[in-house]
Formats: C-alpha cells, sequence, structure tokens
C-alpha cells in the first residue's frame, strides 16, 4: 500500500462521518454514576454544551473540550485540519480563546504508512499554530483504523461564558458556514464529489471558527453554539428545548450546499441524518412547503460546520455585515426566537 494509492475514507467503517454514540446511549451509560459536584464546575455533563467550564478565579476559567474521528477526505493534511478546527470549535462556541492542546490518535500501523500520520499531525500543527494554541502532548494508540483529534484547554471569563442556554425572545439566529457536509462527505467516499467541490467543502470545513467568534465578542449574543455531529436542527434543538421559548427558521434562508441537496433528493443521506431526525424529530414542525431534501439537510451531521449565533435582533444585520466584511461570506440571519410555541422549532 503506497501513499498515492490510499484513499482514507475507504479505511472508515461508518458511512460518511464519525458514527457517536447517540445521546440516548450515553445517557443509560452515565444514568445513576456519581458524577463530581463542584461549586466551581460552571458547565459540566449535566447540561448538553459544546465545552466543559471550570473556574480558576474570580476572573479567570478553564475551558475543556475533547473531539476525535475518522477521516471525511482523503488527504491526511486536510483531514488533520479539519479535525483540529472541528477540536477548537467548542472553544471558540462558548467565547473561550484556546491556549493548549493534545494530541489524541488511534493508528493502524500494520496497514498504513507512518508518513501519513505525519501528514495529518502537521495539518493539525498548521491550525493549532493559526489558533495561537500550543501543543503540550498527546497520546497515540494502534487500531484497526485511523482517528486524530485534539483535547484543547482554553481561557473565558467566567462571567462572559456564552452557554447554549440563554435564547431571548425576539433574537435573531445567524449560521455562519453552509450545511451539507455530512452528505457531502458520504458522496466523497463513494467516489461521487469532484475534486473542486471536495476542494470548496475542504476549505470551509478547515476553517476555523475564530474570526467569527472574535467578531460577535463585541455583539449582544445572548446563547451560541457550534453545528457538528446532530445537524443544524439536533444543535438548535438542545438550545430550544427546556428553554421556554420557541423558533421559527426561515429554510430558505439557511445556507446549504446546492451539491448536498441535489445528493439529499437522489437519497444519498448518512445514516447520522435519520439518527438525527429520530432523536429531535419530535420538536421539529415543518410547513408544507419545505421539501424533504431541505429537511434531510437541516438533520445533516456536520463536521466543524459553523458557529449559530443568537444575538439581539437589532444587532443581527451589523453582525452579519461584519461577518461577511471578515470574508465569513455565507453568514445568513436564519431565524428568530419566538415567545412561542414552548420549546418548539418551526420550520418555514
Ligand atoms: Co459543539
Ligand atoms: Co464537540
Ligand atoms: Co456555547
Amino acid at each position: 500500500m503506497t501513499n498515492e494509492t490510499i484513499r482514507l475514507t475507504q479505511t472508515v467503517k461508518g458511512a460518511g462521518c464519525a458514527a457517536k454514540l447517540s445521546p440516548g446511549d450515553l445517557d443509560r451509560a452515565l444514568c445513576g454514576l456519581d458524577l463530581p459536584v463542584d461549586p466551581d464546575l460552571l458547565v459540566g455533563l449535566g447540561q448538553a454544551d459544546d465545552a466543559g467550564v471550570y473556574r480558576v478565579s474570580d476572573d479567570l476559567a478553564l475551558v475543556q473540550t475533547l473531539d476525535f474521528f475518522p477521516p471525511m477526505v482523503d488527504d491526511p493534511y486536510s483531514f488533520g485540519q479539519i479535525a483540529a478546527a472541528n477540536a477548537l470549535s467548542d472553544i471558540y462556541a462558548m467565547g473561550g480563546v484556546p491556549k493548549t492542546a493534545m494530541n489524541i490518535v488511534a493508528f493502524p500501523a500494520k496497514t498504513m504508512e507512518i508518513s501519513i500520520l505525519r501528514a495529518v499531525i502537521e495539518g493539525g500543527l498548521s491550525k493549532m499554530r493559526e489558533a495561537g494554541v500550543v501543543l503540550v502532548g498527546g497520546h497515540t494508540v494502534e487500531d484497526s483504523e485511523l482517528k486524530y483529534g485534539l483535547s484543547v484547554t482554553g481561557y473565558i471569563h467566567p462571567d462572559r461564558i456564552l452557554t447554549k442556554r440563554n435564547l431571548q425572545a425576539g433574537d435573531r439566529l445567524i449560521l455562519t458556514k453552509p450545511l451539507g457536509t455530512g452528505i457531502i462527505s458520504t458522496a466523497i467516499k463513494a467516489g461521487l464529489a469532484d475534486q473542486s467541490l471536495t476542494d470548496r467543502v475542504t476549505k470551509s470545513m478547515a476553517t476555523l471558527n475564530r474570526d467569527a467568534a472574535m467578531i460577535m465578542e463585541t455583539f449582544s449574543v445572548h446563547a451560541c453554539t457550534d453545528i457538528t455531529g446532530f445537524g443544524f436542527l439536533g444543535h438548535l434543538a438542545e438550545m430550544v428545548v427546556d428553554s421556554g421559548h420557541g423558533v421559527r427558521i426561515s429554510a430558505a434562508d439557511v445556507p446549504m450546499y446546492p451539491e448536498a441537496l441535489e445528493w439529499a433528493d437522489m437519497g444519498l443521506i448518512p445514516a447520522g441524518a435519520y439518527n438525527n431526525r429520530s432523536f429531535r424529530g419530535a420538536f421539529v414542525d415543518f410547513g408544507a412547503g419545505v421539501p424533504r431534501m431541505v429537511q434531510d439537510l437541516l438533520f445533516d451531521p456536520q463536521t466543524s460546520g459553523g458557529l449559530l449565533i443568537a444575538v439581539a435582533a437589532g444587532e443581527a444585520e451589523r453582525l452579519v455585515a461584519a461577518l461577511k466584511e471578515k470574508g465569513i461570506d455565507s453568514a445568513a440571519i436564519v431565524g428568530e426566537v419566538l415567545a412561542e410555541p414552548v420549546d418548539r422549532i418551526v420550520v418555514e
């Protein structure tokens, strides 16, 4: 096996995306366990959020997260970049500044050349440099399948944590990257995506959410998350369910890859999209005019997706303009927070 012929996505058993354990299964695993209670644990396992937050002093808290998965693209350097950007994203989604990281690697040393691992780690390092993050260590195990990611630690002011849980009626919702990377990864794995699309999607997935996070810091942002494995509606549901508010999404305003829509129409949909729909679909009301393929895109599991930002209505247009000015071209207002229907997502 040589570097030239190996296709990393062909070494992955799950289709299109990292098959995450479903939240239901994870709940069953953790249910009844004696989880730590600590007044300085400001965000922990008790609430679904992007990262954990632990207060060190009155003006400093640590933000910690870990993400790793098998390749969704064939180029090892790009895979490293995407995995690192994806892991760093959870720090940005909390409003934090990433500082240090550790590699987490599973490598099939018997079937893959070590130069591939080197390229993956090089790609990750390039994103850490861009983010101003120092690599402090890591851990590698031998496994049947390549997996890579980072454990990241960042800083945040304890009073400035952006959780998922602070929607306010009237807020506008802004999304910063187009949806469809799960479907397109499935197409890449099936050999259906051409090079230009692969390059565009790779670039988007490898793009740090740092600029978006830095820009939103200067606006009245009430809640934020990043769109990853549970898809747009899955992550939105984490913001909406038990919030006492409702959300209306304008499907036509949600940025999506047109190619992904075409493949969705043909039924090329990763298993994760179905899982996301069955887990959160009960909280979503689709209008009669929302085509099935658009619904599928809204549940499509994303890798290193954009930020989903809830901002005060009067500042939403200015925030989008500021994001676009910085080159975040897909940024768009995709919906609004309403007083009702309580705890429901209406997609029109
Ligand atoms: Co996240
Ligand atoms: Co994550
Ligand atoms: Co957050």
